[in-house]
């Protein structure tokens, strides 16, 4: 059994609540809502976890849970504060990371845009592209959020969409084309994306938040014809793709940690009553990076 202690609190919980085809059921109503928590094994019938230790895993939104020792990943609280385990080390840093070294692949000197950059992964994504030597332009909302983009997180240029016009921002601070375009937005971020690839450019399709909130009438990207004149390349993901590879993410993400070059913000909630208005946050921009409930 477990206590669990954090919660986190993801954009994708909306598509979990739906039932349009997705890579996992949707959750029923009147059941517990999925999500990953991190929490300390309080009783233990299992060989591989004993009472003290600390897990993460699909706890759901709750203070308790039951769970078979397979479906939890035992973490080192001694490396790091445990709640990092769901943000910056955890499954949206390996997004950021995967979707950017693996599926972005930019090259050093190459421009890379990121949206909802000042968010869990796209912050990860940015500095990874940094890390890398690539020209990387964020974009999110507000002048709060470009600030840290620029100064906490080191970007080379970045744009606040909600008092920029973001096609003509793109021109100016990425005036070389865009090699790498990560998206977290969909919509018409896409498309103005698409509109400023280069040629054999290549879309990481991480994910569409703009879409979310109607699923129903989610809207594809009008420019799609550019994937053909500029021969570029546009791929999704989820982490299902990357589980057996996480140890390479965390060393990766953990040294980036320890030595103060990986940055991350988390914007905490407390309580699980807090869930509804947090999961509103999301879609509102008022979380200020990766989004989660102290539970105990
Ligand atoms: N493929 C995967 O395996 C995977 C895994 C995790 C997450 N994701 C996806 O990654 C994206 C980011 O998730 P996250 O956990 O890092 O969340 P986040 O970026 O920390 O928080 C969500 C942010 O999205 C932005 N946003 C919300 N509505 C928007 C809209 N209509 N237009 C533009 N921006 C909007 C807001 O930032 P601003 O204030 O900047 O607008 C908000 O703060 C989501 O699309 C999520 O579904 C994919």
């Amino acid at each position: 059994m477990l206590r669990i202690n954090w919660i986190s609190v993801d954009p994708g919980m909306s598509g979990w609540i739906t039932n349009k085809r997705s890579y996992m059921p949707a959750v029923k109503p009147g059941s517990i809502m999925r999500a990953f928590g991190l929490g300390e094994v309080i009783e233990s019938n299992s060989d591989s976890l004993s009472v003290g230790d600390t897990v993460t895993g699909f706890t759901g939104v709750c203070t308790h849970a039951v769970l078979s020792d397979k479906y939890l990943r035992k973490v080192d609280i001694s490396e790091a504060p445990p709640q990092m385990y769901l943000s910056a080390l955890g499954m949206t840093g390996y997004t950021g990371y995967f979707g950017m070294t693996d599926i972005g692949r930019p090259e050093p000197g190459q421009t890379v845009v990121v949206s909802s950059a000042a968010g869990a992964v796209g912050s990860v994504a940015s500095q990874i592209a940094k890390k890398i030597g690539a020209r990387v332009v964020g974009v999110a909302g507000g002048p709060d959020k470009k600030s840290y983009l620029l100064d906490e997180l080191g970007l080379d240029a970045a744009i606040d969409y909600r008092n920029e016009e973001l096609a003509a921002s793109l021109e100016v601070a990425a005036p070389g084309g865009i090699d790498v375009y990560f998206d977290n937005v969909g919509g018409e971020f896409l498309d103005a994306a698409l509109m400023q690839m280069n040629r054999h450019g290549r879309i990481v399709v991480c994910g569409g938040i703009s879409q979310y909130s109607d699923w129903e009438n989610a809207q594809g990207p009008a420019n799609y014809m550019q994937i053909v004149t500029h021969s570029l390349t546009m791929q999704g993901f989820t982490m299902r793709d990357y589980m057996t590879r996480i140890p390479e993410a965390l060393e990766e993400l953990l040294e980036g940690y320890k030595s103060g070059s990986l940055k991350s913000r988390e914007h905490v909630m407390t309580g699980i009553e807090s869930f509804p208005e947090a999961f509103d946050m999301l879609f509102s921009g008022d979380n200020q990076g990766k989004l989660l409930i102290k539970i105990s």
